[in-house]
């Protein structure tokens, strides 16, 4: 069920800090244990230094502990089915499995869902960097 997961987003979506963009974003991210840690877009007057929604979900979701993520769902106020930016594919990718699901949404609920493996085919992976070395 994954109306709970939509709900976490929508709900942080109202906390954006956007005044720049006018773009609100909210993220949600379920754990396999059932955590749900969400987030919102946060914008910054000098522009480049702003992050998104996915972001700031992920760093709830690593400051709650980490884990493995079963679930993601965005929304965002103007634009449904707007899909996570290239920087937050990779970032989500980190942590996300090939098969773990990401809803797309509008203001209503979920529209699509997608696995990370379909939209993040050939994400960049290297082995001999050590990826979860100490
Ligand atoms: N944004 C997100 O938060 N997530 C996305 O998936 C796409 C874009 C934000 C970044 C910026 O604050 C605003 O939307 C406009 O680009």
């Amino acid at each position: 069920m994954s109306k709970d997961l939509f709900d976490a987003a929508f709900a942080a979506m109202q906390k954006t800090h956007s005044p720049y963009s006018r773009f609100p974003v909210g993220a949600a991210i379920r754990t396999s244990d059932g955590r749900i840690y969400s987030g919102c877009n946060i914008e910054v007057i000098s522009y480049p230094e702003g992050w998104c929604a996915e972001t700031t979900a992920l760093s709830h979701f690593v400051m709650g502990g980490g884990g493995t993520i079963t679930e993601i769902a965005v929304v965002a106020e103007k634009k449904a089915k707007c899909t996570p930016c290239g920087g937050c594919r990779q970032r989500l990718a980190e942590f996300a499995g090939p098969e773990t699901r990401l809803h797309l949404c509008d203001n209503n609920g979920i529209v699509e869902t997608l696995t990370m493996k379909e939209l993040f085919p050939y994400g960049f992976e290297a082995e001999v960097l050590g990826k979860g070395a100490a």
